[in-house]
């Protein structure tokens, strides 16, 4: 059996989604802290279990006669999301799982500027010094985050971010989870690291180009990363905003610079493009 946690966020239930298509609804397991909010992947014969990253007792129960889990990285940060990995990873051991998967990011690091990265770097070390078999999907920033970094840049023709020159492999969620569903069904996976991001990386310029219409030009100014935050305090909690300053800085460094073949192979096909998925907003 193939479980799912997290499986009532959105990459969870696009990867049961892609998996129903790859094998039976009664080998797949869809781990949720809220079984309601699942409730339709169960109408479609998915096994559905309560497993809350809190509660041990609840994953290892969750867990029973699964041979490989995808643990998605919790949404909390800091040294609870490293607890509530740790109680995953203890639980699937203590379950007798063979094999787990981990959605992680680009360049996990004790340093890094963006906080998540740092969790990233624990639960990998957890990951290798567990025991079990793993695979580490290192996802790039997802492209569904773009509409919200851009805000109306292509109405106002100002496209203001402090990301320098630094370039990103976004990512379309649902390329991923189709990758993953191909991933978790497949062998030659065992131990390994993938990179998962676009086999192309675009800085903030290009992305201000690829929104450029012939009858209105979009400039990209690249604004300090202190301004950045104090706007950001206006609409979000602190803490919340320094996790997006701090995704800036590490944009700056490259860090999510990371263009891979490794997801177009998996996926067999070419991955959604920038481009093309600014199209779908129609913006380009
Ligand atoms: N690469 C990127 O650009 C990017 C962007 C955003 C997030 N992420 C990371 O990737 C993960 C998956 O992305 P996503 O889009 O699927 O996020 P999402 O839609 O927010 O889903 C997060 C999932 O984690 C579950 N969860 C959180 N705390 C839990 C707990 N204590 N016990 C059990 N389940 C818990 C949530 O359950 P509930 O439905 O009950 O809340 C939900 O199912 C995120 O959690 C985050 O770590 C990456």
């Amino acid at each position: 059996m193939i479980a799912i946690t997290g499986a009532s966020g959105h990459l969870g239930k696009a990867t049961l989604e892609f998996l129903l298509a790859k094998t039976n609804a009664d080998s797949l397991v869809a781990i949720a802290r809220d079984p309601e909010k699942v409730a339709d992947l169960a109408s479609q014969g998915i096994i559905v279990r309560q497993g809350d990253y809190g509660d041990p007792a609840s994953l290892v129960a969750s867990l029973a006669g699964v041979d490989k889990v995808l643990l998605i990285s919790s949404s909390v940060l800091g040294e609870e999301r490293v607890r509530q990995h740790t109680n995953v990873i203890n639980a699937a051991k203590e379950a007798g799982v063979k094999h787990i998967f981990y959605t992680s990011a680009p360049n996990p690091s004790p340093s890094a500027h963006f906080a998540p990265a740092i969790d990233h770097f624990q639960t990998e070390n957890l990951l290798n010094e567990s025991g079990l078999t793993y695979t580490i999907f290192r996802n790039n920033l997802y492209l569904d985050v773009l509409p919200g970094l851009i805000g109306d840049a292509a109405q106002s023709g100002k496209l203001y971010y402090p990301g320098g020159d630094g370039k990103i492999s976004f990512v379309l969620r649902t390329d991923i989870a189709e990758a993953l569903a191909t991933a978790l069904t497949s062998e030659g996976h065992e131990n390994k690291v993938y990179d998962i991001g676009a086999p192309t990386a675009w800085s903030f310029g290009d992305i201000a180009r690829a929104l450029s219409q012939a009858d209105k030009s979009v400039e990209y100014i690249d604004i300090p990363n202190t301004a950045y935050e104090a706007e950001l305090v206006k609409h979000l909690p602190a803490p919340v905003a320094k996790v997006y300053a701090g995704m800036a800085e590490g944009i700056k460094d490259n860090d999510f610079n990371q263009p891979d073949s490794t997801l177009e192979k998996l996926l067999g096909h070419q991955p959604v493009s920038l481009e093309s998925f600014l199209k779908t907003l129609a913006l380009a």
